[in-house]
């Protein structure tokens, strides 16, 4: 008699049994909010290419802070929308910079909260590149390019004037080399040595960073960031990057993107011990509201699926503009 002899669907039989044997579930401790923060008053503008996310100023950002707070959520990550851009991204270390500023006000509103400082000159350059920018003759014609050894000097600034303003933790995703090295010898001479590094070790130079982009004007104004984020066919390099800034003293590992680069999130939980972070980027997020705002897919259920898929391959910890709607769905 034909007979099945494995019957998986035995324990899938009632929700019950489904629960018991659940291999992973997803709770309001696996989520980071990003922030942005903007100059003025009263300001809480939409991001048109995000919608649900919103650009604050200050005063408004106390409210999005209780916000968070009160679905239970742990932790944010602050980029800042910066008045003044300049060749070097000086607004960047500025100690009253924005987000310096916001940095401030959340710690002194909200203590317990852990502040992320993304740690970058994108957003402060006024060519958009994530370090300093080098031009010279070649055949007649000016060419840009970003001086890596440079750049590490204005980084490590800018992370002890995010560490100064109160930051929990220092998130680099400058895609220099030895960027982790530079910034650890900075803090730590500068007394912060019990401040944490979480690196955005393997970022790619990915096409999901678009509405990121719009949102804090960081398109580069000439070239593109390959020269310095990775080639999304890598999968060997990212095991170098990440080597590289395990040996420089990082404390956490972070995949970016998420969602196309599963394989790298299970390979960095596999091959190292520290927490392993996945950043489910602007581009992810604004793909699934789309769909769902044309009713094309069930959106909690697609959001639940996808940040699942994240912890599944190996996330420790997810960076998602969803944070504030899991939290409220799990609660
Ligand atoms: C800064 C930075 C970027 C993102 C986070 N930090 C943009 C970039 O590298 O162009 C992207 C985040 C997102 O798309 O949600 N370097």
């Amino acid at each position: 008699m034909a007979y099945p002899t494995v019957r998986l669907r035995r324990l899938r039989k009632t929700a019950g049994i489904r629960s018991l044997v659940r291999e992973t579930v997803l709770t309001v401790d696996d989520f980071i909010m990003p922030i942005f923060v903007t100059h003025g008053e009263g300001i809480k503008n939409p991001i048109g290419s995000m919608p649900g996310v919103y650009h604050f100023s200050l005063d408004k950002l106390d409210e999005e802070a209780d916000a968070i707070v009160e679905l239970g959520l742990k932790s944010v990550i602050v980029f800042g929308v910066p008045s003044e851009k300049d060749e070097v991204g000086s607004s960047g270390y500025d100690s009253n910079g924005i987000v310096q500023q916001a940095i401030r006000r959340l710690k002194a509103r909200h203590p317990e909260l852990v502040v992320i400082a993304d740690t970058c000159l994108c957003q402060f350059t006024d060519h958009g590149h994530c370090g300093m920018v080098h031009v010279h003759e070649v055949n007649g014609q000016s060419v840009g390019e970003v001086d890596n050894d440079a750049s590490l000097a204005l980084l490590a600034k800018t992370a002890v004037a995010q560490a100064e303003a109160g930051a929990d933790i220092i998130a680099p995703s400058n895609m220099m080399d030895g960027f982790v090295t530079a910034i650890r010898q900075g803090l730590d001479e500068a007394g912060y040595t019990d401040v944490p590094i979480m690196s955005y070790s393997v970022k790619y130079a990915s096409a999901f960073y678009g509405p990121f982009r719009d949102a804090v004007h960081s398109t580069p104004q000439f070239g593109d960031r390959k020269t310095y984020q990775m080639d999304p066919a890598n999968a060997r390099e990212a095991l170098r990057e990440a080597e590289a800034d395990v040996a420089e003293g990082a404390d956490m590992l972070m995949v970016k993107p998420a969602l196309a680069y599963m394989d790298i999130i299970r390979t960095l939980k596999e091959q190292y011990d520290l927490p392993v972070v996945a950043y489910n980027v602007s581009g992810e997020y604004s793909m699934v509201k789309a769909a769902a705002m044309q009713g094309w897919i069930d959106e909690r259920a697609v959001v639940s699926e996808m940040l699942l898929g994240m912890k599944r391959a190996g996330a420790d910890l997810i960076i998602t503009y969803f944070a504030k709607d899991m939290a409220s769905w799990l609660k």
